[in-house]
C-alpha cells in the first residue's frame, strides 16, 4: 500500500509528456546542487559579433536549454564580465573567437568541425564553442548542450570534433499528396501543406545529430516535384532548414521530360534532353542556392531509367550530373536494381550491373546502396558493393522506419544492426577493410562521402509513431557524424535526454534497447530465414506465393519442403558468395564456418542438419522462434518495472506498442511453426 502510495507520488511530480520534444526536452535538472554548479559555466552567452540566422538559432536554443535545465535566463553579452560565459563564433564573425588565434586548427578541423575549450578571456575563464564555419558552432552548441543533458562535467572542456562523412541525409518518402511510403506515423511533415512550428522542431532535432540535408520526396518520384509550384514549396522548406544547415535534395523521375510533355524521349545521349534537365537545375538553384542535388531511382520497381534506351546506369547518372555540376549539386543514383533477367538469385543482380560502371561515372555522382544486397531485412550481410568499387563514392542507405522491423508497434533498436554492418570486414584491401572505411573514403582515398537514412517522421505527435523510434533517428544521426560511436553509447545518451537520468532507468531502458534488435530476430529471421512475409512487409506469412514476381515470394527465399529449408547461395546454388573477397567467401561457402545468424541466408540444408550447438536445424529453429517470443514477452515485462520512474502518458504509450509487440512475436512463432512443420512432413498444406 505505502510502496504504491510514493509510486503514485512520484508519477504525480513527473511532467506529462507526449513525446513531442524528443531528446531535446531539456528537462530541469532534479538536484539543485548541481543546477547551481552548472549555472557557473553559463553565465552570460557572447554570440558572434556579426550575427545570422544560424547564430540566432544557437542563441535561441542555449536560452531555451538553459531556462528549461538550469532554470536560469542567461544573458546576452557583448564580451564577458564575470567568469563563465559561454563564447559562440568563428573568427570571422566573432572577434573574441578570432583572438585566440585558434584558424589553424579550425581550419583544419573544416566548416563543419567545431572546438570546445574552458579557456580565460579578457581575464574572465569561459568556455569557447569555436568553428570555421556556422555549421560548425551550430553542431559545437549542441554538443555542450547534450554535456549539460546527460549529466557530464562543464569544467576543463577540451573538445574538438569534425564529422566523418560529408552528406549525412534523411531520405523522406513523402509523396506530393501527403502520404509516406512506408511511413507509419502520420502524414508527410511538408506535403501538402506545411506546418512550420513542426517544421522548425525538425530541423532543430535534425541539426542536433549533425544531419545536413534532406530528400523531401519519395524515391518513387512524381515528376511534378519539378514543376515550379513544387520547386517553389520546396524552396519555402529550404527557407526554413536552412538556417539549421539542412539543405533541400529532391527526388527526379528520370521520365520527367517526357512524362511533363516537354519532349519525346527521356534519352539521356540525346541533346535536348540533357539540355531539359540542366534547364530545371537552373531553375531550381535559382530559388534554392545550396539546393543539394537529386537521388534517382531508375530501372528499379518499375520506375523509368536509361536502359529504357539501352543506355547505361552511369549514361543517366551522368547526365543528371552534368545538369547539377555548375552549381555545385550531386547525384545519388540507387543501386537498388533487381532485374529479374540479369540474375536468378535477386541478391546478385545489383553487384553484376554496378561493378562494371566502377570508374565510369562523373565525379559528383554517388552510387547508393542499401546496406544489404536484398532490401532492409532483420539481419542481412553487408552489400558486395561495399568494397568492389573503388573509384565510386559510395552512400550507405539505412532504413530508420522500421518497414520490416515491426514498424511503428515493435520496439527495435537498430543502432546494433548498423554497427553489425558498419563493422563489418570487406577485405577489399586486407584485413580491416570495414564498411566503414569504404564509405567514409579511407579505404579507397575518396573524398566525397554520405550516408542516408529512409526517415521515420511523420505527423504523429512523437514524431516516429513509436516513443522508442525516435531513438532509432537519433542514433542514425550519431552514427552518421561518426560511425565509431558504439550502440550503447548513442542510447545512453538518448535515454538520458528522452527519459531520465537515474542510474537503474538507464540501465533498465539500455538493456531493453541493447537486446530488441537479435529478440526481433530470432522470431522473425531465425537462422537467417529471410522475407518470411507478405505485401505488408509486417505479419508472417511463409505461405506467401506471389504471382507477380517470385523474389517477392516468401517461398522463393526458404524454398522449405521434405529435403530442407534456405537458400544455397554455394556454388552449388546461386553462387552469390563469389561476390565477397577472401575468407568471407570461403567461410561463408561452407555450412560449418558460416555463423548461424546467417546458415540459411547461404546454404539449403536438411533438417535434421547437425548445428553448432548440437541439435539439429529444426530443433534449433524451433528454440529460436520460442525464445524470440519469449523475449519480446520479456521486454514487456521489464519495462513494467519503470512504472511511476517515467511519466504515465508514455509509460502506457510503450507498454501498449510492447503487448501488441509480444502478441505478434508468438503470432509469429505458431504460424511459422505450424507452416514449417508441415512442410518438413512434405505436407502440401506446408507448401502451399
Ligand atoms: C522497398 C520498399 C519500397 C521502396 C523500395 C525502394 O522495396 O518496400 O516501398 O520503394 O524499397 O527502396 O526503392
Amino acid at each position: 500500500m505505502a510502496l504504491i502510495a510514493v509510486a503514485a507520488l512520484l508519477a504525480v511530480r513527473l511532467r506529462a509528456e507526449t513525446g513531442y520534444d524528443l531528446w531535446l526536452r531539456y528537462e530541469r535538472l532534479a538536484d539543485p546542487v548541481q543546477r547551481a554548479s552548472n549555472r557557473r559555466f553559463a553565465t552570460a552567452i557572447v554570440p558572434p559579433s556579426r550575427p545570422s540566422p544560424t547564430s540566432d538559432a544557437i542563441e535561441q536554443e542555449l536560452r531555451r536549454a538553459l531556462r528549461g535545465l538550469l532554470d536560469v535566463d542567461v544573458p546576452r553579452v557583448p564580451r564577458p564580465r564575470s567568469d563563465g560565459a559561454l563564447i559562440v563564433g568563428t573568427p570571422s564573425t566573432s572577434p573574441l573567437v578570432a583572438a585566440l588565434g585558434w584558424a589553424d586548427v579550425l581550419a583544419r578541423l573544416g566548416d563543419e568541425g567545431y572546438i570546445i575549450r574552458s579557456t580565460t578571456v579578457g581575464g574572465r575563464a569561459a568556455t569557447v564553442i569555436a568553428s570555421a564555419g556556422e555549421a560548425g558552432i551550430l553542431y559545437g552548441a549542441f554538443h555542450w548542450l547534450r554535456l549539460l543533458q546527460t549529466g557530464q562535467p562543464l569544467a576543463n572542456l577540451d573538445l574538438a570534433e569534425r564529422p566523418r562523412l560529408e552528406r549525412r541525409l534523411l531520405n523522406h518518402w513523402d509523396n506530393l499528396d501527403g502520404s509516406i511510403e512506408r511511413g507509419y506515423a502520420g502524414r508527410s511533415l511538408w506535403w501538402p501543406d506545411r506546418d512550420d512550428r513542426r517544421l522548425g522542431d525538425y530541423a532543430r532535432a535534425s541539426a542536433s545529430i549533425g544531419i545536413n540535408g534532406a530528400v523531401i520526396n519519395n524515391v518513387n518520384a512524381n515528376p511534378q516535384s519539378l514543376t515550379a509550384p513544387f520547386i517553389e514549396k520546396a524552396a519555402r522548406i529550404a527557407d526554413v532548414l536552412r538556417p539549421y544547415r539542412i539543405r533541400v535534395y529532391l527526388a527526379a523521375n528520370f521520365a520527367a521530360p517526357k512524362m511533363l510533355g516537354a519532349l519525346t524521349t527521356n534519352d539521356p545521349l540525346d541533346p535536348a534532353v540533357g539540355r531539359w534537365w540542366k534547364e530545371r537545375a537552373d531553375e531550381i538553384y535559382r530559388l534554392i542556392p545550396d539546393f543539394g542535388g537529386f537521388v534517382v531511382k531508375a530501372n528499379s520497381e518499375g520506375q523509368p531509367g536509361p536502359q529504357d534506351y539501352s543506355r547505361t546506369h552511369a549514361d543517366g547518372a551522368n547526365m543528371l550530373a552534368d545538369a547539377v555540376r555548375p552549381h555545385g549539386g550531386i547525384v545519388m543514383w540507387r543501386a537498388f536494381v533487381y532485374d529479374a533477367d540479369v540474375d536468378p538469385d535477386r541478391v546478385k543482380r545489383a553487384y553484376k550491373e554496378f561493378v562494371p560502371l566502377d570508374g565510369r561515372f562523373r565525379e559528383n555522382v554517388f552510387a547508393q546502396v542499401k546496406n544489404g544486397p536484398l532490401d532492409f531485412q532483420p539481419r542481412e550481410p553487408f552489400h558486395p558493393l561495399f568494397g568492389a568499387m573503388p573509384k565510386t563514392p559510395l552512400m550507405a542507405e539505412l532504413q530508420i522506419t522500421q518497414e520490416y522491423l515491426g514498424q511503428a508497434n515493435h520496439l527495435v533498436y537498430l543502432a546494433p544492426m548498423w554497427k553489425e554492418f558498419l563493422d563489418a570486414d570487406t577485405f577489399a584491401k586486407g584485413p580491416g577493410s570495414l564498411v566503414a572505411k569504404a564509405i567514409d573514403g579511407s579505404l579507397d582515398g575518396k573524398r566525397r562521402t554520405g550516408i542516408a537514412g529512409v526517415a521515420n517522421t511523420g505527423r504523429d505527435v512523437n514524431w516516429s509513431g513509436h516513443d522508442f523510434a525516435a531513438a532509432n533517428w537519433y542514433a542514425f544521426g550519431r552514427l552518421a557524424w561518426d560511425p565509431g560511436l558504439g550502440a550503447g553509447s548513442i542510447a545512453d545518451e538518448w535515454i538520458r535526454m528522452t527519459w531520465g537520468r537515474s542510474p537503474d532507468l538507464v540501465a533498465t531502458i539500455r538493456s531493453i534497447m541493447l537486446d530488441s534488435r537479435e529478440t526481433f530476430v530470432h522470431y522473425t529471421m531465425p537462422l537467417g530465414l529471410h522475407h518470411v512475409i507478405g505485401g505488408d512487409h509486417y505479419a508472417p506469412m511463409p505461405e506467401n506465393t506471389d504471382p507477380r514476381r517470385a523474389d517477392w515470394s516468401a517461398t522463393y527465399y526458404h524454398g522449405a519442403d521434405a529435403s530442407g529449408i534456405g537458400y544455397d547461395r554455394t556454388a552449388r546454388g546461386s553462387g552469390a558468395v563469389d561476390q565477397y573477397r577472401s575468407p568471407l567467401r570461403e567461410q561463408w561457402a561452407d555450412p560449418a564456418t558460416t555463423p548461424d545468424a546467417l546458415l540459411l541466408w547461404f546454404h539449403r540444408l536438411p533438417w535434421d542438419y547437425r548445428m553448432k550447438s548440437g541439435r539439429t536445424l529444426w530443433d534449433e529453429l524451433v528454440l529460436s522462434y520460442r525464445r524470440g517470443a519469449d523475449e519480446a514477452k520479456g521486454l514487456e515485462t521489464r519495462w513494467m518495472t519503470l512504472r511511476g520512474a517515467i511519466d504515465d502518458e508514455r509509460y502506457q504509450a510503450v507498454l501498449a506498442k510492447l503487448r501488441r509487440q509480444s502478441e505478434d512475436a508468438a503470432a509469429w512463432r505458431d504460424k511459422c511453426l505450424r507452416y514449417f512443420q508441415a512442410a518438413r512432413e512434405g505436407s502440401p498444406r506446408g507448401r502451399r
